[in-house]
């Protein structure tokens, strides 16, 4: 039996009760579309004024006047903060002071290093005064002019990549793999900037109650998050508490302190009362985020029989005037395909946007599609079937450490996706299909990978006398359905049906959860939610073991199992008694466990961790109009252990409808003049709808992953992404004989 204290140290596969593995709907579902779920911009606290930030209208240069007094003359503005009486903060925002945070606006100065910067913040009675004040604040600027083409750009080697990534790879001798390469092909890939848009822009609403903060906000990395306002406040972590119940999406934008929180923060310390501040659509175009744009080469080596010599990847991104994210794209070709000699390198160009940061899988997302383009060219170079080709090049251990993977099924995924797909029957050279209305018709398929990191997370689960349990954890359910995978865990965790147990998420004063990112957030806070209900047990094993008048008593190495509420003897099932005669028997009204999600260290050590998939894409093109429309897609996906088909299924499929909105639809259009996002709405920046995703499946394949953690959980939040954009380019290729070189794929590359 595992340890229930260390579960990760056994190695094997911890066993989960009945909650686990059930397709269950969301258990917030209703509250969400009956419209009682509260979300951030959803609080009033007793008098609550409103916020709104002036963004600059250049791109570079200097704010030179504001009209403040026209604003201040609004009967309705209590308020106007700019870099003159902005508040102290004890952190300089300038300042980098954690990995997760990065330079943040707060009206440091007259600066202007994007547009969309707030530049000022106006306090009113009302949303609409406070709009208003805005208008009226008219700024003059001193303007340079703006660089937000690549070319325009500063080009420099960044120190790191993503998240503290390194920036450049090598594993064997490129040059030698190149030069003994029967064909090279080299494939040119370009992404645009694609804005973060959560259905639910950032919101705050902030209250101070002297040195006590109160925050309102959406946030997928709770604990951190408060911890760090309390720094930038100079007041103890415990002074701030910071809720989060619901998430109207998250993809990473909100797992980081961005400026506008601040202000907020800011704005309700100067007038002592509570503020609210909610982003418009357009604001989010700037201060919270973004996909950086990027350049890619991947230059592929093949023998004859179609094995990779050599794999060489360089990823060009765009990041800020004033701050370091590279979209870590070239990374996404250290782990997936075999090849003796793998070269990945980045270059940062700066230009005048806000900072990019992580959106749904940072660097797998984009430098997957540039290396599914490339394999497809490559395959196409041998005259090789796209999966053959695949599958001739497959890594049975790590092609960038080398070592072995803590489970990989994708083969399975490769064949099960085939099949359901119809994959046997593609004829092998392009432009070949028509559909009974003429329309050209392309299969294309991709391989999906995204590692499988794991958070620090801590939670707690209190048995009660009368049969059921309280659980909590500080976790972000930003629409996948965290409430509801966390809770099955944790009712197994405590060896009770879900009904019984109260599940607390959702707030800074809870354990913390760890962060709702990485794809990480089942297996982080579901391992703690576990051991957590695991270590409750343990007492209550304890105490029946040593109580005469239990059924359990003496029971001491043979050892308990908990279910539905009672303790079985391991040996007898017939001997049992249940939690709450034990309980009262010994005077308890209530028993704390407490729990931490873990990973072995020498399994991290030795393994390599991944979820895998393959996805499969039809595509149909009017011949004339090259209107392109993505008729079908089918993925499969080993992700280990999979806690609720239901919801995972719908994370796969929402990943994959992200890769439909790479491939033909996202795409941030700056006006090189003066550098401002052109398309800052819903109806500019396009994301698909319904009818453009007529048909998307997502195959849960089986796989026991002994090694991940100890419950054997991966992530299946990102990877739906990865893998589906290359999909889909390579069927427009199919379909029209046309490569793909700059996504999103507009009509006119196929004519
Ligand atoms: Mo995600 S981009 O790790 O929130």
């Amino acid at each position: 039996m595992p340890d229930p204290m260390n579960p990760a140290a056994s190695g094997h596969h911890v066993r989960l009760g009945s909650n686990s593995g059930q397709p269950m709907t969301r258990r917030d579902g209703a509250a969400k579309v009956t419209g009682t779920a509260t979300y951030a911009a959803d609080n009033r606290p007793e008098g609550l004024v409103h916020a709104v930030f002036a963004g600059a209208s250049i791109a570079r240069g200097r704010v030179t006047f504001l009209d403040v007094a026209a604003a201040r003359a609004h009967p309705g503005v209590i308020e106007i903060m700019t870099p003159d009486n902005r508040p102290p903060l004890h952190v300089n925002p300038d300042e980098k002071f954690h990995a997760f945070a990065w330079r943040t606006e707060a009206l440091q100065d007259d600066t202007v290093r994007y547009a969309g910067q707030p530049i000022a913040v106006v306090i009113a009675d009302t949303l609409e005064a406070a709009t208003e004040g805005a208008r009226l604040l008219a700024p003059l600027y001193a303007s340079d002019p703006a660089r937000i083409g690549f070319d325009q750009g500063t080009r420099y080697d960044p120190p790191a990549v993503g998240i503290g990534a390194e920036a450049d790879f090598a594993k064997g001798d490129l040059a030698a793999g190149l030069s003994a390469a029967a064909q090279v092909t080299e494939t040119r890939i370009t992404t645009p900037l694609q804005y973060h848009n959560a259905m639910e822009p950032h919101a705050i609403v902030a209250e101070w109650t002297e040195d006590r903060l109160t925050l309102d906000t959406p946030n997928q990395a709770i604990v951190m998050s408060r911890n760090a306002f309390a720094q930038y406040f100079d007041i103890p972590a415990e002074n701030v508490t910071l809720r989060s119940p619901y998430l109207g999406g998250g993809f990473g934008s909100k797992a980081i302190i961005v400026g506008p929180q601040l202000l907020a923060i800011l704005a309700a310390r100067m007038v002592q009362r509570p503020v609210k501040l909610v982003l418009r659509r357009d604001q989010m175009f700037g201060p919270v985020q973004h996909r950086g744009a990027t350049q890619q080469v991947v230059r592929l080596g093949m023998e004859a029989t179609g094995r990779l010599t050599a794999l060489d990847h360089h990823a060009t991104a765009s990041t800020s005037s004033f701050d370091d994210f590279i979209e870590p794209a070239a990374n996404a070709s250290h782990n997936l395909y075999a090849s003796p000699s793998i070269r990945t390198r980045h270059t940062g160009v700066r230009i005048d946007t806000g900072t990019p940061g992580s959106m749904r899988a940072p660097g797998e997302a984009s430098g997957s599609a540039a290396l599914e383009c490339a394999m497809d060219e490559a395959a196409e170079a041998l005259g090789l079937d796209p999966l053959e080709f695949r599958l001739r090049n497959y890594a049975e251990t790590d092609p960038a450490s080398g070592k072995r993977f803590s489970a990989k099924a994708l083969r399975d995924c490769y064949a099960q996706a085939a099949a359901r797909f119809g994959w046997a029957d593609r004829p092998l050279a392009p432009g070949q299909m028509r559909d009974e209305d003429g329309l050209l018709v392309g299969w294309g398929m991709g391989t999906c990978l995204f590692p499988a990191p794991m958070f620090p997370a801590r939670a707690r689960a209190v048995l009660r006398a009368d049969g059921t349990a309280v659980v909590e954890t500080a976790g972000a359910d930003m629409g996948q359905g965290a409430w509801t995978a966390l809770a099955q865990i944790a009712a197994d965790g405590v060896g009770l049906p879900i009904d019984k147990v109260v599940f607390h998420s959702g707030s800074s004063d809870q354990p913390d959860g760890g962060v709702a990112g990485g794809s990480a957030h089942t297996a982080s806070a579901g391992g703690a939610l576990h051991a957590a209900g695991g270590d409750a047990i343990r007492q209550l094993a304890e105490i029946a073991a040593a109580d005469p008048d239990s059924p359990l008593f003496g029971t001491g190495n043979t050892g308990v199992t908990a279910r539905d509420g009672r303790l079985y003897r391991s040996d007898d099932d017939s001997r049992s008694d249940s939690y709450s005669d034990i309980m009262v028997r010994a005077g308890l009204t209530e028993l704390t466990g407490t729990g931490s999600g873990a990973r072995d260290p020498a399994n991290e050590e030795r393994r390599a961790m991944f979820s895998h998939g393959a996805v499969f894409a039809e595509v149909k093109i009017d011949p004339e109009l090259f209107q392109i429309r993505v008729t079908r897609m089918v993925g499969a996906f080993a992700a280990g252990r999979i806690i609720n088909p239901h919801l995972a299924t719908s994370q796969l499929t929402g990943g994959m409808i992200w890769g439909l909105s790479f491939a033909l639809h996202e795409e941030g259009v700056h006006d090189l003049r003066t550098g401002r996002a052109m398309n800052a709405d819903l109806a500019g920046y396009h994301v698909p709808v319904n009818a453009d995703a007529p048909s998307v499946e997502a195959i849960l394949v089986d796989e026991t992953d002994p090694y991940v953690n100890a419950l054997g959980i991966k992530g299946v939040g990102e990877i739906g992404i990865t893998g589906t954009v290359g999909a889909i380019a390579n069927a427009v290729w199919h379909a029209t004989g046309k490569r793909v070189s700059s996504f999103p794929i507009h009509i006119d590359a196929l004519m």
